[in-house]
């Protein structure tokens, strides 16, 4: 080195003395008074101890850079040269000046752990000496590009908690670090994606990219990482590329930190990683079964599991082992097995790559309640199991058949893949099966003539040739598809038909119903049709008097218009006459209804008169007398201080909304009301329908007990007959059954209370009418639609009462109550002697039900606007809404 810098003129021009005592000088500046390093080296190091502070202490006073502290030289190809500096912990202040890598080019060391360095890193690029390169624990400020390529030689390098640097990416430049064997940049404020460049550095033993931004999927090459041992991803928002297949292969693992990222999918199979110490996963969005192989991995002294979507089975970790799994969907918070339902639907799960979509709500241990795209029967059987367009991977679960009372299975317009499993021909109630619009292959097994399967739209599915009569070939719906036959698109067809043609139905049905502008029939004017319109009057008397035994008062007009005061104090008014407060003699409050004057009234007023003069209950209004004279009618209540639940409905008018009575009140009337419909659907011979529940028609006494009134709709029906046949239409929009629109549901029946007796249930928890009078646009989102959206969401649906804890379960079980009620098949609707039983029992012994797919008159009339419903239902609306103050 230091010959390096004798000048060929000095030796050519001096004397051998000279040349001696130059030489001799030369070795002494060389080797003695200054050092033996080469001037560029020697600068960096003048450059770095004027640019930090404190300056080690014998840097100022000793002139041998080499004899400095925390320098190590080494013996270059000419003289010394730097080896390694170690400065760590010297609480350094000041910035590295630039130009290292040009100087220093053959140090294997920089330790600089732990000060206060700040600034712009210098460039290391080309140091293909570098070994070790520390520089944790500062505050530098930026790194620039490209400043660790070429580190050909870097074992280790250390750069974490720098938290001053400003945000920058990865380096993919280390990709010629092949040597690297630990790479520490825990919160250093990386930031971006990794770049794909693992495989390069195989030798990784430790790799810590902990509490960084960094973003996006773990690059394909970190499967290539098999030496890791210690792997630390945990605070980013890292994800996993489709499969995460290669982390069982990564089997030195000795602690794996993935927590707090956005790692998505089932945990893997890590039994062969028998190393692992610490597994912390926590804080992602694991979801499915935990694999059983986790509690025998030997080694294994903490686990982590919270906060994922984790399902099945709760682990049974070791007691040896600190195990935390809060915050996850185990079907139980214990270990233990899972309900068979619930083992087969995970199965189901599975074979999908357990989805997120899925996780989020198939937790705990009981399908039918709040497991999204599930329907249940009442009986807790699932019936139907709807994923279309549910962008599901995988394949379909063989175990799909141990759901044996499965009815529809529509997973259609998906990504599923391999071949319909050959159990799926076992499930033996199957309608419909739906697999089109998938990347099905193999051939289609046989299935029932009763099974109707769409197999549209795979490519690579076969249909088992001559088999048209065993499996209906693929429908119409893809005609570029090579399977698409005929057949099917006539099986298809005929599907379609049908349901065109019941919706053609219940409009015809609504025309006629509109159209027909007669009145409804009534059990009187069915008398009455026999018999000419003069004697009805004689009629009526007669029937009057066959009453008389019953212990109705009839009163005269004159007597009425006296209690009435000259009908001075008038209650309510409505379709069918003005309800005025009176007084009896006795000073008895009463409730007098006088009916309008016209044909219709003899019949509401003969049913009225025959069916409430039957009944007595405590849920049922009284009927303490009436007026028949001529064209005079008049009906006689017990007065009803609170009048009807209409006037606490939840109108913005309405001072006096239900959201001032406690939800006990409400729980209460709702079981009032269902006492008083079981006893009318009780009857001893027989039953009578009422066919108008809806608030106007619920009265509640002083005590807020309700009291069911008007039957002016009703219909009674012999004990031994189930249904009844109506001509025309009853009820009032908002609250009526489909079937009474349309036999397409059924037949008339106490179910069609029960529906109306859901919506008006509905109606008390929603706070929002499910029918508005005099609205002249009807809102687009039904309201059953939105408390059924609240409740898969886990909240309990109520608009402005605010519940108790200790209420909730009473707002549950009214709200579950009443969407079994609303089922638009009727036999899907619970007797209003279970509903009985299913508000006064345990929550959990309801069944979470079904989301009821809501017939609606209002929706078809919107459709339909010539149709005029308005019209009719002001016709045949009646009306104890008469009954209110106003
Ligand atoms: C030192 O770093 C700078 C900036 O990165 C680079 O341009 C230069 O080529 C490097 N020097 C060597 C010797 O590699
Ligand atoms: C270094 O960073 C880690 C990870 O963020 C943090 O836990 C630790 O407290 C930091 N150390 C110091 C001394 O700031
Ligand atoms: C992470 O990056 C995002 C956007 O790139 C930024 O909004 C966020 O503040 C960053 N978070 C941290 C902790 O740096
Ligand atoms: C575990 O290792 C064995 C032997 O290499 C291999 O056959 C098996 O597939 C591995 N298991 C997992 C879950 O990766
Ligand atoms: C199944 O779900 C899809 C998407 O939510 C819906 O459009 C379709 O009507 C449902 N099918 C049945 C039969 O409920
Ligand atoms: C299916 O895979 C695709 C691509 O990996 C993904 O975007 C999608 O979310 C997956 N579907 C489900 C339901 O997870
Ligand atoms: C159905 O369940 C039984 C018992 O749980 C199980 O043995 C069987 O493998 C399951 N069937 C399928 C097709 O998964
Ligand atoms: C469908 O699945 C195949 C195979 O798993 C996959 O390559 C493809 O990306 C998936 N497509 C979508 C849209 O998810
Ligand atoms: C469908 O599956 C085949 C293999 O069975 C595959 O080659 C193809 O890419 C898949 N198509 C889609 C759209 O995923």
């Amino acid at each position: 080195m230091c010959q390096a810098r004798l000048k060929p003129k000095a030796l050519t021009s001096s004397s051998g003395l000279a040349t001696f005592l130059l030489i001799l000088m030369l070795w002494w500046r060389c080797v003695v008074s200054d050092n033996e390093l080469a001037d560029y080296e020697a600068a960096y190091l003048k450059k770095l101890r004027k640019a930090i502070s404190p300056v080690p202490s014998n840097w100022l006073t000793t002139t041998n850079m080499c004899d400095w502290s925390h320098v190590i030289c080494t013996d270059g190809v000419v003289g010394r040269t730097v080896e390694s500096i170690n400065l760590m912990s010297q609480s350094l202040n000041g910035e590295l000046p630039p130009g290292l890598n040009n100087s220093l080019r053959n140090l294997k060391t920089l330790d600089l752990t732990n000060n206060f360095l700040t600034g712009p890193l210098p460039s290391f690029a080309g140091l293909s000496n570098l070994q070790e390169l520390k520089l944790g624990f500062n505050k530098f400020t930026s790194v620039p590009d490209g400043c660790f390529q070429g580190l050909t030689s870097l074992q280790q390098f250390h750069f974490h908690n720098n938290t001053n640097l400003s945000p920058w990416t990865f380096p993919a430049t280390l990709s010629a670090s092949s040597k690297l064997n630990i790479l520490d940049l825990d919160s250093s404020n990386l930031m971006g994606f990794l770049p794909d460049i693992f495989d390069s550095l195989s030798d990784l033993e430790i790799l810590d990219l902990s509490s960084n931004n960094l973003t996006g999927i773990l690059p394909n090459s970190f499967s290539k990482l098999l030496n890791l041992k210690w792997l630390y991803l945990s605070s980013n928002q890292l994800r996993f590329s489709g499969k995460i297949g290669f982390l069982p292969s990564m089997i030195h693992l000795e602690y794996l930190w993935l927590q707090g990222n956005s790692f998505q999918g089932p945990i893997p199979d890590l039994s062969n990683c028998t190393k692992l110490k610490e597994l912390y996963l926590d804080n992602n969005q694991f979801t499915g079964v935990v694999p059983h192989a986790l509690v025998n991995l030997p080694l294994l002294e903490e686990v982590s599991l919270d906060k994922n979507w984790l399902q099945g089975p709760m682990p049974a970790f070791n007691k040896n082992v600190k195990a935390s799994l809060e915050g996850n969907g185990f079907c139980l918070n214990h270990p233990g097995p899972c309900d068979n339902t619930v083992t087969t639907l995970l199965q189901v799960a599975d074979a999908f790559r357990y989805p997120l979509l899925l996780a989020r709500t198939w937790r705990g241990n009981n399908p039918c309640k709040s497991w999204s795209f599930i329907t249940c029967d009442i009986q807790g059987k699932i019936r139907t199991l709807n994923l279309t367009n549910r962008n599901l991977n995988g394949t379909i679960s063989p175990a799909f058949a141990n759901l044996t009372d499965l009815r529809e299975l529509y997973l259609g317009g998906s990504n599923l893949t391999d071949s319909i499993p050959e159990s799926l021909t076992t499930l033996s109630q199957l309608k419909i099966l739906d697999v089109s619009n998938n990347n099905l292959s193999g051939s289609v097994p046989r299935f029932s003539p009763n099974t109707i399967v769409n197999t549209a739209n795979n490519s690579f599915l076969l249909w088992s040739s001559p088999s048209p009569k065993a499996s209906p070939p693929p429908p119409s719906t893809n005609k570029a598809s090579p399977t698409a036959s005929n057949t099917t698109r006539h099986l298809w067809i005929k599907l379609g038909a049908g349901a065109a043609g019941s919706v053609v139905g219940i409009i015809v049905i609504f025309g006629v119903i509109v159209f027909n502008n007669k009145r409804r029939f009534s059990l009187a004017q069915k008398i009455i049709s026999r018999r000419k319109r003069k004697q009805v009057d004689h009629y009526v008397e007669d029937l009057i008097k066959s009453y008389s035994s019953l212990s109705l008062k009839r009163y005269t007009y004159k007597e009425v218009k006296k209690m009435t005061k000259s009908f001075s104090e008038k209650l309510g008014e409505g379709g069918y006459g003005i309800v005025y407060k009176a007084s009896l003699a006795d000073g008895q409050l009463v409730a007098v209804k006088i009916l309008k004057e016209s044909k219709g009234t003899v019949e509401e007023f003969i049913d009225e008169v025959f069916i409430i003069s039957r009944t007595s209950h405590v849920n049922i209004v009284s009927l303490l007398g009436f007026c028949y004279e001529k064209n005079k009618r008049a009906l006689i209540y017990e007065f009803m201080h609170n009048d009807s639940l209409h006037k606490f409905s939840y109108r913005k008018e309405s001072a006096n909304n239900l959201c001032n009575l406690e939800w006990s009140t409400l729980y209460q009337i709702s079981i009032g009301i269902a006492r008083g419909l079981e006893y009318l659907h009780r009857g001893c011979n027989t039953r009578i329908l009422h066919l108008d529940i809806k608030p106007q028609n619920i009265l509640l006494d002083e005590y807020f007990r309700p009291k069911i009134a008007d039957f002016g709709l009703a219909k009674i029906c012999k004990k031994d007959q189930s249904i009844v046949s109506i001509l025309g239409t009853r009820g009032t929009p908002g609250y009526i059954a489909p079937e009474v629109f349309s036999r397409t549901y059924g037949g008339v029946s106490q179910k069609s209370d029960v529906y109306s007796y859901g919506m008006l249930i509905l109606e008390i928890i929603g706070g929002r009418e499910n029918y508005r009078e005099n609205e002249g646009s009807h809102t687009s989102e039904i309201f059953p639609d939105w408390i059924y959206k609240d409740l898969e969401q886990g909240n309990v649906p109520t608009r402005c009462l605010p519940i108790r804890e200790e209420e909730n379960d009473m707002v549950m079980k009214m709200t579950l109550v009443s969407l079994w009620c609303i089922q638009p098949n009727p036999l899907d609707r619970p007797s209003i002697s279970k509903i009985i039983d299913m508000l006064e029992g345990p929550l959990e012994s309801i069944p979470y039900p079904p989301k009821p797919v809501l017939f609606s008159p209002e929706r078809l009339i919107s459709q339909y606007s010539d149709i005029s419903y308005g019209m009719e239902h002001e016709t045949s609306s009646t009306t104890v809404e008469d009954l209110e103050k106003g």
